[in-house]
């Protein structure tokens, strides 16, 4: 067993609030070190430093869990870092700590394992003998940003306390650690119309500003982070809500060079008050941090605006992988929200390898189920006891799934097959007659077919609800099979349910009885029409008679593959390509630099869609990169051979592109698509890393290949 579990809850014995707390213990050696790690965890945030110097680069440590049950501790090899005097300090902030009201409270834990040359063990664990004072942070809150007393010294650190706490929910790190990624230099230094000196960093992203600063003693330097500016050019924070965002930096009058270590922002620009320095671009970076997940994705196309649509989802991405898959990484909010997680799921574990990310999440998911099966609105939970909605809470289903496909990870499914299940029931007991007409849901989330009087959506919620209730059960049956476990219960059910909701839902010919984009797109791609056909020419119809989307959350990941799959290849294509709103091009032509919450976030003449819920850091509308890669790019996974084990090559070409490259690094290799046209030829180019198979489907005829380059050329008709 890890010595940590061995070791004492230490906390500072009063009240820390947002105040920040540094713990420290000297400890001398007696002879030569041959290893020594640190093990370590706190309540709250921590960083640690020994002698001075910075431990491991996780930032935010030890990340965010469902702190009742589960808690990261996180082990780190500490052999170069000591001599025969030591110190080792360790600054804890309240971190995500926030959400736990009172019965939580900030505390550190840890042990320090010594190994001597001669064979003999020390350790050095948390206990009353170490001191604990106030730092001079001395606010910080990961909303509303820090206060920092340059001049401030505790004079009169106390010892620690003790803190009888269960040590059960410890475990070792599963997640991926926080880093800081990338620098970005200040790209301008401008004055707005109302006077206020602001900085442009060219990306609205997720992290903090390292700033130097000298100043006047006394003086407090203020830095405001938002991330747009409003139809006149002046720095805008309504957006934020009740998050402050600002860095308040009390100077003593010498320089400094400073950066938040328990707080993030979501931001593009700053502006600056009470700044007596000159400002210059060289004494500001934005420092980008995220999980620590690797790039796999790539692509690139003829349309540029179409590739600064991929890089605002990459950005999406970037700015709420932050431990934890969060809807938004700026306002007061920054959550696990199930559903913006399951639907962005696909694309982001193409454009990432997300695996151990969402394996902890996922862990977090079941530990927060209800007894009843029920799956909280956010993970890790902050226990709103509200029903679960559907299209939220079959994250359960849908995410360890994915996983399984992306990743081959049938480990994943085989822990999450409980909760699968359980998910899988809850939804049945809340049913009648198979169809899930209960509870409250938030169902296709901010949709254009909502009607202004009613506030209702057009697509009905029963139908939205039954759709999930039947494609979570069929995706709990494909995983119970390969688990090789009896399905035959639940394709009962499924059948049940299928049967239930075209009586409910659908015309006799298989169309969707409330004519929504939604509907249909769900009604086809969950497989739930006996006329695949008669529903996908619906829905190319109403597309075509509006000529754009109308589809929310929901809709939007399956809207282009409805299409697509059943011949409405360039319809797909002219939502894809529209440039006019709605669409997603919209945005990239207002000069978005990630994905927007609502279609319209800012509108055609600068005006906001509201200050109350318009973030502009909201990957769900990004989940098209899986539509890009799929069939744009066309690399399919094999639901056979999944992980890309059996690759299936399959793209669409479309007039209005000349060119289109995808790269995935899969576990085997780079897999790689891409396609030209030249005069009357198109050109295509495939990769199929070794020991990898993979099927082509190029001018009508399916050739199967191993692994190698392979070149196709097909002539356009
Ligand atoms: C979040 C969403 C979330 C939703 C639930 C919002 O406040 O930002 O992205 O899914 O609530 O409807």
């Amino acid at each position: 067993m890890k010595s940590i579990y061995n070791s004492n809850w230490i906390e500072p014995g009063y009240d820390l609030g947002d105040k920040v707390c540094v713990f420290s213990k000297k400890f001398d050696l007696n002879g030569t070190v041959s290893r020594a790690e640190l093990q370590i965890t706190s309540f709250g945030v921590y960083e640690a430093h020994i002698n001075g110097k910075r431990v491991g680069d996780f930032i935010l440590a030890p990340g965010w869990t469902n702190y009742r049950k589960r808690l990261q501790f996180q082990t780190y090899d500490i052999a170069e870092l000591i001599g025969s005097n030591n110190e080792i300090s360790v600054s804890v902030g309240r971190g995500w700590l926030m959400h736990y009201k009172d019965d939580l409270s900030a505390a550190l834990i840890a042990s320090v394992e010594i190994y001597y040359d001669n064979g003999e063990k020390e350790i050095i664990y948390t206990d009353d003998s170490w001191t604990v004072g106030l730092s001079k942070i001395q606010y910080s809150n990961i909303y509303n940003g820090d206060i920092y007393d340059a001049s401030f010294v505790d004079e009169s650190p106390c010892f620690a306390t003790i803190k009888d706490m269960d040590k059960k929910m410890l475990i070792e790190q599963q997640g991926e650690k926080i880093v800081e990624v990338e620098k970005l230099p200040v790209k301008k230094i401008f004055s707005t119309p109302q006077g206020d000196i602001c900085i442009d960093f060219g990306q609205n992203m997720t992290g903090y500003v390292e700033f130097n600063i000298c100043g006047k003693k006394g003086e407090q330097a203020v830095i405001y982070h938002a991330e747009t500016l409003d139809a006149d050019g002046n720095f805008y924070t309504a957006n934020l809500r009740s998050a402050k965002q600002e860095i308040r930096f009390i100077c003593d009058g010498r320089l400094h060079t400073y950066k938040p270590i328990h707080s993030f922002q979501g931001f593009r620009y700053i502006k600056l008050e009470n700044w007596s320095d000159e400002i210059k671009a060289e004494n500001f970076k934005a420092i980008v941090v995220h999980s620590d997940i690797k790039r796999t994705g790539y692509f690139e196309c003829s349309d540029e605006l179409v590739n600064k649509l991929y890089s605002n989802i990459i950005w999406g991405q970037r700015g709420n992988f932050l431990d934890v898959p969060t809807d938004c990484p700026q306002r007061d909010e920054r959550l696990g929200w199930t559903g913006d997680a399951q639907v962005f799921i696909r694309t982001a574990a193409l454009n990432f390898d997300v695996n151990k990310f969402f394996e902890k999440w996922l862990s977090d998911l079941s530990s927060c189920q209800n007894a009843d099966g029920g799956v909280p609105h956010v993970i890790p939970d902050l226990q709103w006891r509200d029903d679960s909605s559907s299209g939220w809470a079959d994250a359960a289903v849908i995410c360890p799934w994915q996983l399984y496909l992306t990743y081959g990870n049938k480990k994943v499914l085989a822990r999450q097959f409980d909760s699968m299940c359980k998910w899988v029931n809850y939804i049945k007991n809340h049913s009648n007659n198979y169809l899930w007409d209960t509870g409250k849901h938030f169902a296709d989330w901010l949709c254009l077919d909502e009607n202004d009087s009613s506030k209702k959506h057009a697509t009905p919620v029963e139908l939205i609800s039954t759709a999930f209730f039947a494609y979570s059960t069929s995706l709990l049956i494909k995983s119970g099979n390969v688990l090789g476990i009896d399905m035959s219960e639940y394709e009962a059910l499924l059948s049940n349910i299928r049967q239930a909701y075209r009586k409910a839902f659908l015309d006799k010919y298989g169309r969707v009885n409330c004519n929504t984009q939604t509907g249909c797109a769900l009604t086809i791609y969950f497989n739930l029409s006996p006329d695949k056909q008669a529903a996908a020419k619906q829905l190319n119809s109403l597309v075509k008679e509006c000529g754009h989307l109308k589809t929310g959350f929901l809709g939007t990941p399956y809207l282009l593959h409805a299409l697509s799959e059943n011949g409405y290849a360039q319809t797909a294509y002219d939502l894809l390509l529209r440039r006019e709103y709605p669409s997603w091009l919209y945005s990239v032509t207002m000069g978005a630099t990630t994905i927007w919450e609502h279609w319209d976030s800012l509108k055609p003449d600068g005006t906001m869609w509201s200050t109350g819920m318009n973030s502009f850091n909201h990957y769900a509308y990004g989940a098209v990169g899986d539509w890009i890669f799929s069939v744009a790019a066309g690399i399919n996974i094999d639901e056979a051979l999944p992980g890309f084990r059996h690759i299936i090559f399959k793209p669409v070409t479309d007039s209005r592109l000349s060119f289109v490259k995808a790269g995935i690094l899969t576990k085997y290799g780079e897999v790689k698509s891409s396609w030209r046209k030249e005069g009357s030829l198109t050109e295509y180019s495939f990769t199929v890393p070794h020991p990898c198979t993979a099927t082509v489907y190029v001018g009508g005829e399916a050739k199967i290949v191993s692994g190698g380059t392979y070149k196709f050329k097909e002539e356009i008709q």
